[in-house]
């Protein structure tokens, strides 16, 4: 089955930019703030019939990572060209802000509300209060957990984003042939994040066989989630956690073949902690998000590859959603079965991820406009 969706991702690579919708690129302004807005005059698109009088609640969890705030930016930009008012906020990475701010949507008469949570399982108060109003809810990207009141997920193929990572660990250092081993670390998300676990798996389902013969050998000894994971995606804590494997395991000159990182905040923690802690070859670094730091350190070789998600195809499908919502049509949706979230399996719209490294990020994120080239100077 995975075959098959890689070779789909290769040929999804090829045709990025005619997937792509042409929505501009968001800002990366680094200060969390609210956004409400009212509707733009009514557009003649197909959706906007019924979506004059409609508000929909989008909550964020943060604006310090740069995917966010594109996230908000097409989705505002889409709601109001389809002629909604859309009432966007970020919540700092504060659990009890998003809480609040989920239940100021609701009071203040949003009609649909989409969600990215920072802590899946802690909206559960508001979710409550979302359904009792029969208000619709979106999970956004990360799944909510441990509620029914969750109407649909529209994400990306989360499991797949692993599984192009350990792929390309895999074919890089040719694990079928080459003679190894070769020295490996992991560090993966938050485990307050339903994402971060499915991005491990994939990964690791790759790379299994070959830590079970000895080709790959994790030196520091921590391989299970709980072990290599990053509270909140903080870069500072990758980092930290990078310094004292480095320290511990690599000071003697023993070289590291591989760092698999679940995305790109966290392996910016090991692009610096390897720049300042670390003489020996440098190693293979995966990613994912393609955030303009990352994009960089592709470019100049201090991250092997990233996995780009582009944030114009999930915001329109969710647009899309809700209109299908609010005029009672079927939803889109193409996967029933993966996402259960401890109380119900929540119907889900999976979008693909694209494989991204030096010889293509040109064709997928400046040609299709996500980025100009001045950006990644
Ligand atoms: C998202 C990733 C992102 C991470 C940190 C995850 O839920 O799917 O794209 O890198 O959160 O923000």
């Amino acid at each position: 089955m995975f075959k098959r969706k890689l070779v789909a991702l290769m040929l999804g690579t090829a045709l990025a930019a005619s997937m792509l919708t042409g929505c501009g690129s968001g800002s990366t302004s680094s200060s969390d703030q609210t956004e409400t807005t009212e509707a733009a005059a009514s557009s003649d698109s197909a959706d906007t019939a019924d979506s004059g009088d409609k508000k929909v609640g989008v909550s964020m969890p943060t604006k310090d990572l740069q995917r966010w705030n594109q996230d908000g930016d097409n989705m505002k930009k889409e709601f109001e060209a389809a002629g909604y008012e859309v009432d966007l906020q970020y919540a700092s990475n504060d659990v009890q802000t998003q809480l609040s701010q989920v239940e100021n949507m609701i009071s203040g008469g949003c009609d649909v509300l989409v969600i990215a949570a920072i802590e899946g399982s802690s909206l559960g108060e508001a979710l409550d209060m979302a359904k009792e109003s029969n208000i619709p809810v979106i999970a956004y990207d990360r799944l909510l957990m441990d509620s029914d009141a969750v109407s649909y997920y529209a994400t990306f193929d989360n499991y797949m984003v692993g599984t192009v990572q350990g792929t390309y660990v895999k074919d890089t250092l040719d694990l079928d042939n080459a003679e190894g081993p070769f020295n490996i670390e992991f560090t993966a998300g938050d485990p307050g994040d339903n994402n971060a676990g499915f991005f491990f798996n994939g990964a690791y389902d790759v790379l299994k066989p070959y830590i079970e013969s000895g080709k790959l050998n994790v030196v520091s000894g921590q391989k299970t989630f709980d072990e290599v994971a990053t509270p909140a995606w903080a870069t500072e804590t990758a980092q930290s956690r990078a310094e004292n494997i480095l320290s511990s395991n690599y000071a003697d000159g023993t070289n590291i073949d591989v760092w698999l990182c679940s995305n790109d905040s966290t392996a910016l923690g090991v692009e610096n902690a390897l720049a300042a802690n670390y003489n020996g070859n440098y190693p293979i670094i995966t990613g994912q998000d393609c955030d303009i730091e990352n994009t960089k350190n592709m470019i100049a070789g201090k991250q092997s590859m990233s996995v780009f998600k582009d944030t114009r195809t999930l915001a329109s499908q969710v647009v899309k959603m809700v209109g299908q919502i609010l005029n009672g049509e079927t939803v889109d949706v193409n996967d029933t079965d993966t996402y259960n979230n401890n109380v119900i399996t929540v119907p889900s719209y999976l979008c693909e991820p694209v494989f991204a490294d030096a010889n293509n990020y040109k064709e997928i994120l400046i040609d299709s406009g996500y980025y100009t080239e001045d950006q990644l100077k």
